[in-house]
């Protein structure tokens, strides 16, 4: 099994960032063996932001799910992180590879920030619930036609600068919970900072990790962004904020 993604595969998952969408229609019938064995193969060789964090994932059926807003689908992912470090944003980096994964191959997805795993699901793993994402074979059309048909802030809403437009649009068009884009990016000429928006005290209880997970989702698109262009990617946290921007804190600079 290759431990890293191939030049290949990282190809589709960057031409997906263009057409993906989320799917809340599914299909009743199971993938099959072989369909999910390729799934749990990719995972071992996803990308992470950081390697000492483990993570754990286990594909369920409804039954193992609970939810007061329900996504009816065959499978389920859960995800499961050690609680340290940046593990929000890691799982966001992770997970979100899949979900252009399946857009890649004619499967559909959704991020599934209202569910919960029943009771004895959470007893079985030592490490945190972070998060699931469901899916299976569409049964609503599962690609968009142009960037034209992506629900998005403009460019103009969500960064300051003239550089690197192709990594901009990358992130402007990235899933987000509730489609509330939580990113603003400050480009320069070597480098990129990127900032979250910071929740109003009412919204704080739900949006702070989901929107982790978003900056998460964010990185994901800007790394293949920048592999796309046969460019290396570094991320770093600045001693120094680089620069105010109003309503937002920053997170982190990525060197090019
Ligand atoms: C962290 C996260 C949590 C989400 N939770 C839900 C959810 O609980 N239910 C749902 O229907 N969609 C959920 N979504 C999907 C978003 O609503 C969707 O990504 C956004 O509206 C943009 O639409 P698109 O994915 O079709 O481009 C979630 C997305 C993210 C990134």
């Amino acid at each position: 099994m290759e431990k890293n993604l191939t030049v290949e595969l990282k190809k589709e998952l960057y031409q997906s960032i263009y057409m993906r969408k989320s799917i809340r229609k599914y299909k009743k019938e199971k993938l099959s063996a072989q369909q999910l064995a390729d799934i749990n193969g990719f995972l071992k060789q996803v990308s992470v932001l950081d390697p000492e964090i483990k993570y754990e994932t286990k594909i369920v059926n409804s039954d193992a799910v609970k939810s007061l807003i329900p996504i009816k689908a065959p499978h389920y992912l859960q995800f499961f992180s050690e609680a340290k470090g940046n593990y929000l944003l890691n799982a966001g980096f992770i997970l979100q590879q899949l979900d252009l994964y399946f857009a890649a191959n004619n499967l559909g997805s959704c991020w599934f920030g209202l569910a919960k795993p029943k009771k004895d699901q959470l007893a079985e793993s030592e490490l945190e619930y972070v998060i699931t994402l469901v899916f299976g074979k569409p049964d609503e059309e599962n690609h968009r036609d142009s960037v034209e048909d992506f629900e998005r802030k403009s460019l103009s809403e969500i960064k300051r600068g003239q550089n690197h437009y192709d990594l901009l649009e990358a992130v402007r068009l990235a899933p987000s919970a509730t489609n509330g884009q939580p990113w603003f990016l400050v480009s320069e000429a070597a480098q990129i900072h990127l900032y979250q928006k910071s929740p109003n005290f009412i919204k704080k209880f739900f949006y702070q990790k989901m929107n982790k997970i978003d900056m998460g989702i964010a990185l994901a698109h800007l790394w293949l962004a920048v592999d796309h262009l046969n460019r290396d990617f570094k991320i770093e946290k600045l001693a120094e904020v680089p620069a105010e921007v109003e309503g937002y804190n920053y997170l982190c600079t990525l060197k090019l």
